[in-house]
């Protein structure tokens, strides 16, 4: 075995025996968009939706991870390529363990999303697209970033000095402006309950 490491996978309990006991499919939800796009907040309300129907969840978000396990990382395309990587990786290990992931993270780019689909395995990866127009999310600007990244006060902003790119197969898309948080939740609730329940076969 290269560099002397030894992984024990086959001696430990299988993601099977998690997903029975915690009796639900486990998968990771994806929700990618623009900062202020409402990603999270849609997210914190999915999360008791389906804590309420008895489904263990973790949910991950973007400003949390960066200032715990990926604190030394920035916005330059390398630094969100590991950032998302090191996520991805997280979210596998958690996923194993049988539990659903929420993640909140813009992960602006095509590639970076495929790095974290190819991560987990596309089987399990759940893409959901928060679309909220860039206008409107600066209008918000709920962290006052908009307007620092305007002002030049912070290089390499995600839809001002930083590209986007919208996701084109996305499981569920959410046009922000046509939906409540409610409907929102339902409408990605409606694609993600058949995924998530537990069929033992
Ligand atoms: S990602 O691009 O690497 O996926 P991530 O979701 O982890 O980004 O972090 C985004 C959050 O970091 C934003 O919601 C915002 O609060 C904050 N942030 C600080 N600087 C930037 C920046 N240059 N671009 C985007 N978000 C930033």
């Amino acid at each position: 075995m290269q560099n002397n490491i030894h992984p024990t996978f086959d001696k430990i309990l299988k993601r099977e025996d998690k997903e029975k006991l915690l009796n639900q499919h486990s998968i990771v939800i994806w929700i990618t968009g623009l900062s202020g796009s409402g990603k999270t907040t849609i997210a914190k309300d999915l999360e008791l939706e389906l804590h309420k129907r008895g489904y263990l969840t973790k949910l991950l978000d973007g400003d949390n991870v960066r200032t715990g396990i990926n604190n030394n990382l920035g916005f330059s395309e390398e630094d969100r390529t590991e950032n998302i990587r090191r996520i991805a990786e997280v979210s596998k290990l958690f996923m194993k363990g049988g539990v659903i992931l929420i993640n909140c993270f813009i992960s602006p780019t095509k590639e970076i999303r495929d790095q974290a689909r190819s991560i987990v395995g596309p089987e399990d990866f759940f893409e959901i697209y928060v679309n909220t127009p860039l206008e409107v999310c600066e209008q918000r600007d709920i962290k006052g970033l908009y307007a620092k990244a305007r002002a030049g006060l912070i290089k390499n902003f995600t839809g001002i000095d930083s590209p986007y790119e919208e996701p084109e197969n996305a499981d569920v898309e959410i046009k922000t402006l046509d939906y409540s948080i409610e409907e929102s939740v339902q409408k990605i609730l409606d694609v993600l309950l058949p995924r998530i329940e537990y069929k033992n076969d």
